[in-house]
């Protein structure tokens, strides 16, 4: 004869002790399960009071797992709350970064603005006068051809140079001027590691009384130095672009060879920069100004070139083909 008082006792006092849910699972297989006592028993009950006695007990039992598993959830979730820390930084979610032409740009943008020179943005669409005949370019020059420039019609282009920047500027406002326009310039030239036919120039501009070939001098030292580092040399040739007089061309030693000589500077040491010059009077009376009162100096360069050296990438097309390899680097 089996004891169902005992058993009744046994089996709630496991219940209630039981610490996780497959334990409970375990005690309930044992006490409630199909081959348990308490069920064989129930199969063979022939009389009516033994069958109530136990189906009172199997209904107890049945209700003390329930409230034991309710339990168990509850204690989990207790649990849970005390180990979720909330001063702990969430999942970052993955940032891209400026390209690093722009980078290049904010950079240059930096330094003319610790030189106190304003940024001007200028339009890339542009008229023929802003981009060749108010800079004093003679109808004869090569670039005004449709072989080397991109022509919307006979008087309108993509500009070719960011000099048009200084017209504008010229043309809205009176000297003293001191301002940097960045921006892209388009030529038809052959995808080559060294030009591609849009790129980027910046063109710095200064019109003020009694300006000097030495001032411009003085702010290209100066701001190749910012732009990279005091080890590097820069070179200034004698040269000839329409709307300075006189004119010269400067250089920089190239950084892949630290000017030994490679394909990227092809085999010069050098790496060619951009031109600058002394405003031409016939450009101040373009925008009319008064030649015998104002002097400037102007000069410009390719951006694209500067970063290409900045990161020692050997072809300035990796700029375009968005290449995430390439581009993450930076
Ligand atoms: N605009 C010239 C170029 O694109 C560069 C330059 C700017 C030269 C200003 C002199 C003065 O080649």
């Amino acid at each position: 004869m089996i004891d169902w008082n005992a058993y009744l006792e046994t089996a709630r006092g496991e219940i209630e002790s039981a610490a996780s849910a497959a334990a409970l699972d375990e005690v309930r297989v044992r006490h409630l399960g199909r081959r348990s006592e308490l069920k064989r028993a129930l199969r063979e009950v022939r009389d009516r009071e033994t069958g109530m006695t136990l189906n009172a007990i199997r209904e107890e039992l049945e209700q003390l797992v329930a409230e034991r598993e309710g339990a168990l959830v509850q204690e989990e979730r207790l649990r849970a709350d005390e180990t979720l820390d909330v001063t702990l930084p969430g999942k970052r979610p993955r940032r891209g970064h400026l390209h690093p032409l722009t980078q290049i740009c904010r950079e240059v943008e930096d330094i003319f603005l610790g030189l106190g020179y304003e940024i001007v943005d200028s339009r890339e669409v542009e008229t023929v006068w802003h981009n060749f005949d108010a800079l004093n370019q003679p109808l004869t020059h090569p670039s005004r051809s449709h072989r080397d420039t991109f022509y919307v019609d006979d008087d309108t282009l993509l500009r070719t140079h960011t000099s048009t920047g200084q017209i504008r500027t010229m043309e809205s406002r009176q000297p003293p001027i001191y301002i940097a326009t960045l921006g892209r310039v388009y030529r038809r030239d052959t995808p080559s590691p060294r030009s591609t036919p849009n790129f980027h120039q910046v063109e710095a501009l200064a019109v003020d009384r009694g300006i000097t070939l030495a001032d411009l001098k003085g702010t290209l030292m100066y701001f190749f130095r910012a732009m990279f580092g005091p080890d590097r040399e820069v070179r200034v040739r004698t040269s000839f672009f329409p709307f300075t007089e006189p004119s010269v061309e400067f250089d920089v030693t190239c950084f892949l060879c630290a000017g030994a000589g490679c394909v990227f500077c092809k085999h010069s040491g050098w790496f060619e920069m951009g031109g600058a010059g002394v405003v031409d009077p016939a450009v101040f009376e373009n925008v009319g100004y008064d030649p015998d009162e104002w002097s400037g100096f102007a000069w410009g360069l390719g951006l694209d070139r500067i970063a290409a050296q900045r990161h020692a990438i050997p072809d300035i097309r990796m700029f375009w083909e968005n290449d995430l390899r390439v581009l993450e680097q930076f």
